[in-house]
């Protein structure tokens, strides 16, 4: 017997392991029956253990609720289950796809909106929990026809490739540049010393946009980007003037 690449991960067991028919025994058990009997008996344990053979689990009937929501300047009434996050909410109902879904799981920043001005995942957001905010995603920006500069640096940095992690990469560099504003401070500031009115510094720009992930390795071009405009906004030293 020799082991195979598995094709994926769903490949079952028995097309990862190669098996010589000469080592199998003309009766009895086989080894591949052994491992299927194996397999099998496994899963029927954890099942067992689990209760899930048993009990199927209770089904939850939706509980719709009224909410209206302040988005990009306007009221949008909506009946959601309480359930819903309020990705889903723009996405699914409201068709502002700007907001991406990366992970489902506040892991990647794609879905990054802005709540009163401030950053947070939308994934792991209620709907309902944000009535009475106003809320901003990536359509919310540009004023008509003009970016936000945040955008237009994008653009001219060329801080993007495949462009999915971009609008929650522009909502959370305009909220990381407003934080700086209001003097909050990073984990890089206190290594740095520089805890009166933080500079953004690479370093800083990196640790502050460091909950959003772009698989494309952007990296370099968005720091660009972001340093760009918090140097038009003061917030960073311009090139020349020491980093
Ligand atoms: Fe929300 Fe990844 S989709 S953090
Ligand atoms: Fe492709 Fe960031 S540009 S994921």
């Amino acid at each position: 017997m020799r082991l195979a690449l598995p094709a994926s991960p769903c490949t079952p067991l028995e097309d990862e392991i190669e098996i010589d028919p000469a080592a199998e025994p003309a009766g009895g058990l086989s080894r591949r029956s052994f491992l299927k009997a194996a397999a099998t008996a496994s899963a029927a344990a954890s099942l067992s253990g689990s209760g899930l053979a048993e009990k199927p689990g209770p089904t939850v009937p939706p509980k719709l609720s009224s909410v209206t929501l302040q988005i990009n300047g306007s009221a949008r009434p909506l009946q959601l289950d309480t359930r819903t996050s309020l990705l889903d909410a723009l996405r699914e109902h409201l068709d502002l796809t700007g907001s991406k879904k990366g992970c489902d799981h506040g892991q990647c920043g794609a879905c990054t909106v802005l709540v009163d001005g401030r950053r947070v995942n939308a994934c792991l957001t209620l709907a309902v929990a944000v009535e009475g905010s106003e809320i901003t995603t990536i359509e919310g920006l540009a004023h008509g026809d003009d970016l936000h500069p945040m955008q237009s640096s994008f653009v001219e940095h060329d801080g993007f490739q495949c462009g999915y992690c971009t609008p929650g990469q522009i909502c959370s560099a305009v909220a990381a540049l407003d934080e700086a504003k209001k003097g909050e401070l990073s984990v890089v500031s206190f290594s740095s010393g520089n805890l009166s009115s933080p500079t953004l510094t690479d370093d800083e720009i990196r640790e502050r946009m460091s909950g959003n992930l772009c698989r494309c390795g952007a990296y370099p071009n968005i720091v660009a980007a972001v340093r760009a405009v918090a140097q038009q906004q003061g917030l960073a030293k311009t090139q020349g003037a020491g980093a």
